[in-house]
């Protein structure tokens, strides 16, 4: 029976599938572990380049003159290796200058996340902000500490660091024999084996791993195994084991050392993906059903990117498969217009590459290209209708108010404003004071006004101008507390379409606080809730 078969097939594909995301602060050395990565695993098709720094190998696309002056990539993407039997898939999360929504977005669409610490800082403050994305939407966290080849801080203060600050339990897999920049290896806290790393030039491959039991790891690194084993014996008296349960409720995170640059410490980290690191899951619709993995194709968009090829003016939707077979060609529903969409143009991308796909599976993504219909959040899927929640908004840290040079442009101006903000490009917010003419553009990151601007020209022929506002903090408020807010220094209430939520904007945290002080009564909640 064909259905049946399918149906058991789609689990299996579903059952191989990691799909993750790597969380870290510019520098600690995602880009290194992620080429590591890909050098361990076997990548699937041509497009295996890693995107890098300009003058480093690797891919930089090339969708936005902007883009190529800073040798950066705006585009988050996928890169999908095979690992043992598993497909594996990392997602991009851009981090430097071109940290954005899109940054944050990009966690709605993974089932685990991989915390990137340098092990000279511990916790730093974009991996803490996306940290907490992570919590809000209680996707389980694995913890890679890396840079051990230099000198760094201690292994059980770093723990400590992660413990107390963000509230997550540390359980390490592995443990660092040798210090900071004194690094031989690790033992595997489970077999109480350790692997000894060699150094293989530039770590361009894989590095050479020698297994030594715990009397021969005694004999070759003396004071060091015994430092070693004195800290294994404290983590066992604590009890910091790993646990499955309380690392799916994102409650403990499992921690491994390493070294990216030298390839040390990152097969581990992939066998920790393959052991523990959850399967694609049911997504829960809107209606509170979970849509079970083989249950027909469905998948969101968790972003949109427009005119990634500049000779084509074309804009790709980027979708993370849920459920299903997807087979390019077969025609879809656009869930939100109850229209049939057809995906001949599916591709897989990452940075620049782009190659077709013909089939994807539940923690897939795809690229549709010319979707010019569909919008962030919006569901695709095959069979009975489906819906799912609408993405979140991020919290913006960056305002400005957007003006049209020639006031003669200004329905183009308007439709370009909505279309930005249709594509999450920015978040668009109103007040009755600025009036229409005036909007002012929220951003996670300042690289989202330089977008929403250099689009706004090239595409709408609409050249504008920002004001940039001093506001940093931004709460969700209600209408009373508008009225309260009304006219006080260093604070602004605005509206913000994509919702209609009121949007309390202040200038520090420090004045936040005091004018809430100072007025009680007012409500101010976080933006960023768990769901
Ligand atoms: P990012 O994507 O997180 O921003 O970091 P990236 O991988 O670009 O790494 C930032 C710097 O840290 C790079 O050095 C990289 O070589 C270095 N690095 C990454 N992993 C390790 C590690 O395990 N040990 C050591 N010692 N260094 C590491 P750079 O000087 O900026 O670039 P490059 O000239 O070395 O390429």
């Amino acid at each position: 029976m064909p259905g049946a078969a399918t149906t058991t097939a789609v689990g299996a594909e579903a059952a191989r599938r990691r799909t993750f995301a790597v969380i870290s602060h510019p520098d600690a050395g995602k880009s290194t572990i992620t080429e590591a990565l890909a050098l361990h695993a076997r990548v699937i098709g041509e497009a295996g380049a890693v995107h890098g720094k300009a003058g480093r190998r690797g891919v930089v696309s090339d969708w936005m003159a902007m883009e190529q002056q800073r040798g950066i990539s705006i585009t988050s993407a996928v890169l999908q290796f095979a690992y043992r039997d598993l497909v594996v898939n990392l997602l991009d999360t851009p981090g430097h200058a071109d940290f954005s929504e899109d940054t944050y977005r990009v966690l709605t669409a993974v089932d685990c996340a991989v915390m990137l610490l340098d092990a000279a800082k511990g916790l730093e403050p974009q991996t803490l902000k996306l940290f907490e994305v992570c919590r809000a939407r209680r996707i389980p966290v694995i913890t890679f500490i890396n840079k051990w080849d230099r000198p760094g801080r201690e292994p059980l203060a770093l723990l400590d660091e992660i413990e107390q600050r963000i509230n997550l339990r540390p359980t390490p897999i592995t443990w660092p024999v040798g210090t900071a920049g004194h690094f031989h290896g690790v033992v595997d806290r489970r077999t109480g084996e350790m692997t000894a790393f060699q150094r293989t030039p530039g770590g361009a491959t894989a590095a050479v791993e020698e297994q030594l039991t715990p009397a021969e790891a005694a004999h070759r690194y003396g004071g060091d195994w015994q430092r070693a084993v004195e800290e294994l014996d404290l983590l066992g008296l604590t009890g910091a084991d790993h646990d499955q349960d309380t690392f799916m409720a994102a409650t403990t995170t499992p921690v491994l050392f390493g070294a990216a640059v030298a390839n040390f410490g990152v097969r581990q980290l992939l066998e920790v993906l393959a052991s523990h690191a959850p399967a694609p899951q049911p997504r829960v619709d809107t209606g509170g059903t979970p849509r079970g993995v083989d249950a027909p194709f469905a998948g969101f968009v968790f972003k949109i990117q427009a005119n990634m090829n500049k000779a084509h003016r074309d804009q790709v939707a980027f979708v993370r498969v849920c459920s299903g077979r997807f087979s390019r060609g077969m025609t879809v529903t656009h869930a939100g217009t109850g229209r049939p969409f057809a995906t001949k143009y599916a591709q897989q991308m990452f940075g620049a590459s782009r190659e077709t796909i013909d089939e994807a599976y539940p923690g897939d993504v795809i690229g549709l290209v010319n979707a010019t219909a569909l919008g962030i959040g919006d569901t695709l899927h095959d069979g009975p209708a489906v819906a799912f929640p609408p993405l979140p908004s991020f919290t913006p840290e960056h305002f400005a108010v957007l003006r049209a040079a020639d006031i003669s442009t200004f329905k183009r101006f308007r439709r370009g404003v909505e279309q930005l903000d249709a594509e999450g490009v920015v978040q668009v917010l109103r007040s009755d004071r600025r009036g229409d003419q005036a909007p002012v553009l929220a951003a996670v990151g300042p690289m989202q006004f330089e977008v929403a601007v250099a689009r706004l020209d090239a595409e709408f022929g609409v050249p504008t101008q920002l004001e940039h506002l001093p506001y940093r903090e931004a709460r969700r408020t209600d209408a009373a507390s508008q009225e309260r807010l009304l006219g006080v220094p260093d604070a602004e209430v605005l509206t913000r379409l994509r919702d209609g939520a009121l949007l309390a904007l202040f200038t520090s945290g420090w004045r936040m606080r005091s004018i809430a002080d100072s007025r009680p009564g007012v409500t101010l909640e976080p933006l960023l809730a768990a769901d």
